[in-house]
């Protein structure tokens, strides 16, 4: 079928544009037969008239040799009065008169196709002239070979050879890059085919000759396959870590469980209970974590609201406590388009961040630089090197430094955080910092809303600037 559909491509592109090849040849070569046929009519004239000016003066002149000088393919004849032959050039020595029309007395000249004219062969055409004699008007017939619309049979030929030679070139043309073309997206149609979830490291060939588009789909084609591979690397260390991630707090309950049945008498029940359940908080926080990442990695729509960021992030400071100083640097009226819910869940995530890893201080500060509003959570612990300030918003990736200070985290805290700037249209970065961790959010600014008065107080019964956290 494949093939049936391949070879049936090949003959109709062959075939039209050799078609479209015949069609232009036709008419050129109509064209030029016709300008090669016009010249030759007017080269058939100028010798007649040639012929007419050799025998005209002799015949007035009265010095007319019975034999006249024989010329390239042309009779001539002249008659006397009494239509008798008296000259005429040696194809026609002792033959009657070639034709029997002449001018009519309006005249002097009249032209005729004879096919053939008395006394010679081939279709030619006779012009007869009167000559004014004192005895009365003498004729003068001259005879040329007829010229046809194309010239003469050597243009022609050439006309009908070029074209074909023409037309065959363009269909081998058309073969040869067509084929070699569909050869080419074969080969690509062909690997594809071939590359499953288990072989997506192979690649799509890129042909190496002038076939710029095709080499383009190639192109095309490899970079897809280099996403897809990347995405689907991500996808199974993600599947790989999450499933670890898992088994670790389940394997360990399930010891504290089986280690309790083997000895019910002897057991603390209570504190095994508590040690369960804490391994239950971590599993549901996995999970919690991990159905957030999936609504976010759908691209769930957000609910946006105009917000004064410095408002949300004061609302949330508030309504925390801390183990160490906050310092607050708030500039006023900054507002932005935001899921107030998903921006409170990023600062917490970072809030969290910091004050595991700060030593006595933690700094939040909301300004806007122009079309950008940026929120800024910097502590004064040991920091992040610059190595890890992209790794550490990998999925489950924590430093070694987290791991042997608290086993808590999942890991997931960051790559939240980023998806949810993503969403919003903004970025969330680590930035140099003399001492700690730095952490800018930048989202685009808005014009502030106008408020009524009403409006704005039933903004601030409803809580519109502090949200609970969602975790
Ligand atoms: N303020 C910070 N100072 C130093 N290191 C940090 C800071 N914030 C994050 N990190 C490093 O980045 C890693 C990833 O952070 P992330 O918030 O994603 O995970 P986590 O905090 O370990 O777990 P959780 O999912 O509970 O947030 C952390 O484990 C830690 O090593
Ligand atoms: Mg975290």
């Amino acid at each position: 079928m494949l093939n049936w559909n391949r070879s049936s491509v090949l003959v109709r592109r062959t075939v039209g544009y050799s078609a479209v090849a015949a069609l232009v040849c036709t008419g050129v070569s109509v064209l030029f037969l016709f300008v090669v046929g016009s010249k030759d009519a007017d080269a058939a004239r100028g010798r007649v008239t040639g012929a007419w000016d050799r025998t005209v003066p002799l015949i007035r002149q009265g010095f007319l040799p019975p034999v006249l000088p024989a010329g390239q393919d042309i009779a001539i004849q002249v008659l006397d009065t009494r239509q008798q032959v008296v000259a005429s050039t040696p194809q026609l020595t002792r033959k009657p008169p070639m034709a029997t029309f002449h001018a009519t007395n309006a005249s002097v000249h009249a032209e005729r196709v004879l096919c053939p004219p008395a006394g010679l062969k081939g279709c030619m055409t006779v012009f007869s002239y009167k000559v004014y004699q004192p005895d009365g008007p003498w004729l003068l017939y001259v005879a040329v070979p007829t010229v046809p619309w194309y010239g003469n049979t050597a243009a022609l030929s050439f006309a009908i050879g070029m074209s074909l030679l023409t037309t065959a070139m363009t269909a081998a043309g058309t073969f040869h890059v067509v084929k070699r073309d569909m050869t080419a997206v074969d080969a690509i149609r062909t690997e594809l085919a071939e590359i499953t979830a288990t072989h997506l490291h192979r690649r799509v060939p890129v042909a190496h000759n002038n076939q710029e588009e095709i080499k383009l789909l190639a192109g095309t084609v490899n970079d897809t396959l280099d996403r897809l591979e990347g995405a689907y690397k991500q996808l199974r260390q993600f599947t790989s870590d999450a499933s670890h991630d898992l088994r670790s707090p389940l394997t360990a309950m399930r010891a504290q469980l089986e280690e309790a049945l083997m000895h019910p008498h002897d057991t603390d029940w209570p504190k095994t209970t508590a040690a369960v359940l804490a391994g239950v908080d971590r599993l549901q926080a996995i999970v919690t974590d991990l159905l957030t990442l999936a609504r976010l990695d759908a691209r769930a729509p957000l609910d946006l609201s105009a917000t004064d960021l410095g408002r949300l992030v004061g609302g949330e400071l508030d309504r925390r406590t801390y183990r160490m100083e906050i310092v607050r640097d708030f500039q006023r009226n900054v507002f932005v388009d935001c899921d107030r819910l998903r921006i409170t869940r990023l600062l917490v995530n970072l809030l969290d961040n910091a004050e595991r890893h700060a030593t006595s201080q933690i700094t939040v500060s909301v300004r806007a630089d122009g079309p950008t509003a940026t929120l800024e959570v910097l502590d004064d612990g040991a920091g992040i090197a610059p190595e890890h300030r992209e790794r550490v918003f990998d999925r489950f990736t924590r430093l070694d430094a987290s791991r042997d200070r608290d086993s808590g985290g999942t890991g997931l805290g960051l790559a939240i955080a980023r998806e949810i700037a993503e969403a919003h249209q903004g970025t969330l970065t680590i930035q140099d910092s003399e001492r700690g961790a730095r952490f800018v959010l930048r989202l685009p600014v808005r014009e502030a809303p106008q408020i009524t008065g009403r409006s704005e107080q039933r903004a601030g019964h409803t809580g519109l600037f502090s949200s609970p956290v969602p975790r």
